[in-house]
């Protein structure tokens, strides 16, 4: 994996840290490769029930593309079919979190996007910087902004590329949370936890089901909500979950 990259899993939980912090952790396509790496683990390994994405250091979750990288195409082709690391991040089906502890700009606000949950420390900023030199954002910026602030204050943010307080971030929709700085990592830990202790099949089966339910006409997202709940009832975590219940005792999940 990338020497930028630091993986880590303990109970349940993966942790993959932006560990570029002198340049405020801008994803290189080596970076890119090594989170593409990251989610072919966490997708294939009953170990991982959540994964918390954050950045090091105190003052970047990740400031996006690295700029100085994006010359090296060869032609724009090349560029437009990159290793896209928000791609990679969308690709995983476990549940994911963005711990988002600082300048979440371009990229890397597309990179929080492609996240699940994003929780955010008081320090968080967060632009779409890329109008400013001359582009739009490429992985998913306008319709992940456009998903949970609405059109209006995507727009303010698309043409302005200005930033924007973890506050504003917080009353617009983008986070659902703000934390200290301090208590940033632990908050995303316990809600990772949360997350950890519950049917795996069951959370990846609502991962697919959000996702699902903004792309289908009404009355398909909730047949096609039916059929992955009649899934998950069939499964023997469901049935153990069932037998807690009534046995009054914690269920013991085993992804099965
Ligand atoms: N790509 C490459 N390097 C970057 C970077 C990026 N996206 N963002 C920051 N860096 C580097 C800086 O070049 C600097 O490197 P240096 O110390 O070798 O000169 C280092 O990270 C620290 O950044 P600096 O600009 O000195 O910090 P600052 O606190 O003065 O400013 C920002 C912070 C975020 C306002 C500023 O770095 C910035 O505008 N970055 C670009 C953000 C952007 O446009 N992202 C979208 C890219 S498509």
């Amino acid at each position: 994996m990338s020497a930028h990259l630091r993986f880590e899993i303990a109970d349940h939980v993966a942790t993959l840290t932006l560990e570029r912090p002198d340049k405020l952790n801008a994803m290189t396509p080596d970076m890119a490769r090594g989170l593409v790496e990251a989610v072919a683990t966490c997708n294939s390994s009953d170990e991982v029930r959540c994964l918390i994405v954050t950045g090091a250091g105190p003052k970047a979750f990740s400031a996006g593309s690295d700029i100085s990288t994006l010359d090296a195409y060869a032609t724009p082709w090349d560029f437009r079919n990159r290793e896209d690391y928000c791609d990679a991040l969308r690709a995983c089906r476990k549940p994911v979190i963005a711990a988002i502890n600082g300048y979440a700009l371009g990229g890397g606000l597309e990179t929080a996007m492609a996240c699940d949950i994003r929780i955010a420390s008081s320090s968080a900023r967060f632009a779409a910087p890329e109008i400013k030199l001359g582009w739009i954002g490429g992985g998913g910026m306008a319709v992940g902004l456009a998903q949970s602030m609405g059109m209006s204050n995507a727009a303010l943010m698309l043409f302005t590329g200005e930033m924007v307080t973890a506050e504003q971030a917080l009353a617009w929709g983008l986070v659902s949370e703000v934390t200290s700085p301090q208590t940033l990592m632990p908050r995303a830990r316990e809600v990772a936890t949360q997350i950890a202790q519950r049917a795996p099949i069951a959370a990846e089966t609502a991962k697919l089901n959000l996702r699902a339910a903004h792309q289908m006409p009404y009355e398909k997202a909730i047949e096609y909500e039916r059929d992955l709940q009649a899934i998950c009832f069939a499964t023997e975590d469901a049935a153990e979950g069932r037998a807690a219940f009534a046995e009054r005792r914690p269920p013991v999940f085993r992804r099965r």
